[in-house]
């Protein structure tokens, strides 16, 4: 799909002209050019009153005697500043329409559509990050595949190239992590395993000249005392692989890297301490935290960003076999730290502490983990906001500073030192889980026991990194977050 951006003219030939209308037949700017333009033909086809202007409302008409071939009115509501969800519905209405079509070339005329508290950067990078939520499609194993969209080309009308030019580059990297995410997370478990997820991180390598991969295997694991990450894989026969995904392009080769971790559980069937079975095929979904870090580390080198980043898969399987771990154990971690396993289930953490305890041979900058953690996360916050912790105040107001910008939701929960007493166990320095009050928060703080040496945080999206229902499917978050907050590192 090809974006650009132009000051347009509606006497221009394209295959569709699209653009807004409010409620009660209330022009917007750009409609009224139209309707200048048309001798009045936009004012005549709304008399019959069968279009209401309501929210993402379309029709679509054919106009045999005009520059362009469609029109397409969409509806923006009342006449007001819309808010981002809003608009990215508009956008998404125009796509759905357009689809069905065989149009190819779109001149969207939107740019007089006000969002709340946004500039037209951002009015083209939601309508750009929109259209391709709404064009995607995961057809990897389904024999009929959807028919290829003949869209190809967007158009925004604009007076401010550059800013929009910015958008666009911006929109398209952000999209293309979001749609690698969500690939690679749709992907089912027999196929997706920890080896996989090596491939992958390998072939970004391959892909972009800044990045180098190292893969870490088992038996490394072992040399390094990684006892906790491989008692979690022991009882699959699908064995573990730690990807370490290197992005070097800062201008300073030695400026500290920002770190992201991404809990890679490519199946959690809870282990020994089985799940329930209903539900229990979107546990495929556990490895979304490595999956927005693989988006976001392709984002980065599409958008060549001069910063150091280096993104971490722990990719792992949690299955019950003779040879699994069980309640009762008791690990040492990497950080030689002794854990007793009180719940095989919560086995994200395990993973975890021995992976954030890995780098920091890297002496990072930053430390951002990711992980489908918690059941007790979606209790708390849905699957509307991601669950942020940290004890670093500015850390925190930058991570919910970038999630605001790239409106990709997140809500931080406190962290007290109280809530380590919830962690005590009697026979080693630390148990697995806590009570089941505050659950979310006692995953986080169990992994602050492994994060003491650099500045750190935790995103929970347990409830945000997939939709259930008849929408099954990945979300790609939170590499919007994620890119949004190392574009602003980059500056
Ligand atoms: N991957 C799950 C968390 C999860 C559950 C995410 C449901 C999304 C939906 C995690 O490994 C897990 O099982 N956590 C347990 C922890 C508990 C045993 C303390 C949970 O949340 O139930
Ligand atoms: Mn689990
Ligand atoms: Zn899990």
């Amino acid at each position: 799909m090809k974006f650009h951006s132009e000051s347009l003219n509606v006497t221009q030939k394209t295959d569709c002209l699209v653009v807004g209308i409010y409620e009660n037949a209330e022009f917007s700017v750009n409609a009224e050019k139209v309707d200048q333009a048309t001798a009045h033909y936009l004012s005549d086809l709304l008399k019959s009153g069968d279009f209401k202007g309501k929210l993402a409302e379309t029709l679509l008409v054919h106009t045999p005697n005009q520059p362009f071939t469609r029109l397409l009115l969409v509806g923006c509501g009342k006449k007001a500043p819309l808010n981002e969800t809003q608009y990215k519905k508009i956008i998404k209405a125009v796509v759905q329409t357009l689809k069905s079509t065989t149009a190819q070339h779109i001149h969207l005329l939107l740019n007089d559509i006000e969002i709340k508290d946004r500039n037209e950067y951002w009015a083209v990078r939601f309508a750009i990050e929109s259209i391709s939520e709404a064009l995607y499609d995961y057809d990897e194993f389904k024999s009929t595949k959807a028919e290829p969209t003949q869209l190809a080309k967007f158009c925004f009308n604009s007076e401010n190239l550059a800013e929009t030019e910015k958008a666009i580059q911006h929109a398209q990297a952000v999209a293309l992590g979001v749609k690698f995410a969500k690939n690679v997370a749709n992907c089912p478990p027999n196929v997706c395993n920890p080896a996989y997820l090596a491939e992958l991180a390998k072939g970004l390598d391959s892909e972009y000249s800044q990045i180098s991969t190292t893969i870490v295997d088992e038996t490394q694991m072992a040399e390094l005392k990684m006892n906790s990450y491989l008692a979690v894989s022991r009882g699959s026969e699908n064995p573990a692989y730690m990807s370490i995904i290197e992005y070097k392009n800062a201008p300073n080769p030695d400026a500290k890297p920002i770190v992201l971790v991404g809990k890679g559980l490519t199946f959690d069937s809870g282990g020994i301490s089985i799940k329930p079975s209903a539900a229990m095929d979107e546990m495929k979904y556990d490895m979304g935290g490595a999956a927005s870090v693989y988006g976001t580390m392709k984002a980065v080198a599409e958008l060549q960003l001069p910063i150091n980043v280096i993104g971490v898969l722990a990719g792992c399987e949690n299955m019950p076999d003779g040879k699994a771990y069980r309640p009762g154990d008791i690990l040492t971690t990497m950080s030689g730290k002794t854990v007793e396993v009180l719940n095989t289930d919560a086995e994200g953490r395990l993973v975890l502490c021995d992976a954030l305890t890995y780098v920091e041979r890297f002496e990072p900058e930053c430390v951002i983990d990711i992980a489908t953690l918690t059941g007790a996360c979606v209790v708390g916050l849905g699957h509307v906001n991601t669950g942020l912790i940290s004890k670093d105040d500015q850390f925190v107001d930058q991570l919910l500073n970038a999630s605001k910008q790239a409106h990709d939701y997140t809500w931080r929960l406190p962290m007290n030192e109280e809530y380590q007493d919830d962690l005590k166990s009697n026979f080693a320095d630390l148990a697995n889980v806590g009570s089941r009050a505050g659950g979310a928060i006692t995953a986080g703080i169990f992994l602050s026991n492994f994060t003491e040496n650099y500045t750190w945080a935790h995103l929970d999206i347990a409830g945000t990194a997939w939709q259930s229902g008849a929408a099954k499917g990945a979300t790609g978050r939170p590499v919007p977050l994620l890119t949004q907050f190392l574009i602003n590192k980059a500056q």
